[in-house]
């Protein structure tokens, strides 16, 4: 989608605010009065009223070049916030992407770039597709508009917004475009090639193939790649944009390219969302594109595990014992348990290799945080208050909302095994969510340290929201630009 702005709207549709009871904006009255009252008209003969995210077209008006007008309501006009806009140009974006229009010029009142750099994420977001694959898409299925022009009163302070803005976008569609790919496209080899291309934004990356994770004794991750054709692969990406010296933050993905959870082969129904078990990965791509085109004034090392889990000859068995990285035995009595065993040993590269400030860990982990928070909110666990309360208001701030479960020794002691230094599972089905966080902790050592369980939100074929398409969401991408913007910055 191409995106600009300007002063005075030219597209083919003109969106103007409208805010609650149906109340018109002063862009919006400029166009009523031009068309006769045709906004007034419309209105009365329909149901619209101004909420945040409604909108009302009126088709063909006189009086105008444009073909269409388009209202867009923001509600309230005190509660509106960037979050409100973008949400709405979201909507409004949804509404006209297969409508015929090719341009589409949204005007924001008063002259904050801010907002209208923010009205263009939700419609960049908004806009978002994955058709590569789709040959036989009728035209009139096929998205119409090209270009979206944001009408400001400050074009100069909206562009450099954007600048800022517009990387977050980017990096968001990358993730859902690894998400959506499909599993005999995207396994651990291509998505490392892919991974490369980041290197045009000025990332350094690194791919570590199994004899270099063979050398660092990362039993756990390619005990799970093991049964797969495809080589398991580590991918690093470093952005240096900040100070020399100073010690990186640190992010780490799971992922698994494809779950069929192993010899414990999950139930055939649905398989084929496993295909997103790398959504936390792809999240901690996407976020090193952003922070890079943004030009982040931080130093970030992005880690990624990239594994196929699947059953075969050569594929490790419930019972087997394998040495992680940091030398502690795990007994896998449970080989669909595999995320925790990636993280596992790139957690522990990570903190060995790169001593971070902190470090977070993004993945499709369990079901279980299914159970205890829908699709509403990650799951997040932390070994540091600080940490975990700033990631709590960067979901606030981005609208990829967290909620906090807890750790403990209690917890803990479900995964110690007779037979190894742990095992991979806890007891029963109870709290899988945290016995599977608190396996991560004991390959953390006094780190701050975040896990995040997107296995909810990461891939999610119901979503309400407008700026995201179904299944893969990109969610954390803008959830840790936003921690990283406001915390670790300059
Ligand atoms: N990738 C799955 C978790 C998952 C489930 C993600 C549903 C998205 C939707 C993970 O590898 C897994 O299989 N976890 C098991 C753990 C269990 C065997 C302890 C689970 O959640 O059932
Ligand atoms: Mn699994
Ligand atoms: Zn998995």
């Amino acid at each position: 989608m191409k995106i600009s702005f300007a002063s005075a709207a030219s597209g083919d549709a003109i969106a103007v605010p409208a805010y609650a009871d149906a109340i018109l904006s002063d862009a919006a009255k400029a166009l009523d009065d031009a068309t006769g009252g045709a906004l007034t008209r419309a209105i009365k003969a329909s149901r619209f009223d101004g909420g945040a995210g409604e909108t009302l077209e009126i088709t063909a008006p006189s009086g105008v070049e444009a073909t269409r007008i388009v209202l867009l309501g923001l509600g309230k006009p005190g509660d509106v916030t960037a979050s409100t806009v973008e949400k709405a140009s979201a909507s409004l974006a949804k509404a006209l992407l297969t409508s015929g229009a090719e341009t589409l010029s949204i005007t924001v009142d008063g002259d904050d770039g801010e907002t209208a750099a923010r009205a263009a994420m939700g419609a960049h977001l908004a806009a978002y597709r994955f058709d590569k694959y789709r040959t036989k898409l009728s035209d009139s299925k096929k998205p119409s508009l090209k270009a979206i022009e944001v009408v400001s009163g400050d074009v100069d302070a909206a562009k450099a917004a954007w600048a800022s803005w517009g990387p977050v976008a980017e990096g968001t569609q990358l993730a859902r475009d690894l998400v959506m790919e499909v599993p005999n496209v995207l396994g651990p080899e291509e998505y490392a090639r892919r991974c490369k291309t980041l290197t045009e934004l000025g990332i350094e990356v690194e791919v570590l193939g199994e004899k270099e994770m063979t050398k660092l004794g990362m039993g756990a991750l390619l005990g799970v790649g093991q049964g797969s054709v495809q080589e398991s692969q580590l991918v690093v990406m470093k952005w240096n944009g900040g100070n020399q010296g100073d010690k990186p933050i640190c992010f780490v993905g799971k992922g698994v390219t494809f779950d069929t959870g192993g010899i414990s082969l999950k139930p055939g129904a649905g398989m084929d969302e496993m295909k997103g078990d790398m959504g936390g990965s792809a999240a901690v791509v996407g976020l090193m594109a952003a922070l890079a085109g943004r030009k982040a004034k931080a130093n970030v090392v992005g880690i990624v595990g990239l594994v196929e889990n699947m059953p075969d000859g050569n594929a490790q068995r419930p019972g087997d014992v394998v040495t992680s990285m940091s030398g502690q035995t795990i007994e896998i009595l449970n080989t669909d348990a595999e995320g925790r065993l990636v993280l596992a040993d790139a957690l522990w590269y990570a903190q060995k290799e790169f001593d971070p400030e902190f470090i977070i860990d993004l993945a499709t982990l369990t079901g279980a945080i299914l159970i205890s928070l829908g699709q509403e909110h990650a799951g997040i666990f932390s070994n540091n208050d600080e940490l975990a309360g700033r990631l709590f208001d960067a979901g606030k701030a981005s609208d990829e909302t967290v909620w906090r479960l807890p750790l403990g020794p209690e917890y803990d002691r479900q995964i110690d095994s007779p037979v190894a230094d742990m095992k991979n599972l806890g007891e029963g089905r109870n709290a899988g969510s945290i016995t599977a966080a608190q396996f991560l902790q004991r390959f953390v050592n006094e780190k701050p340290w975040v896990h995040i369980d997107i296995a909810g939100v990461g891939m999610n074929g119901k979503s309400k929201d407008p700026r995201q398409p179904l299944f893969g969401t990109g969610f954390g991408v803008r959830l840790l630009d936003r921690l990283v913007r406001d915390h670790y910055e300059g």
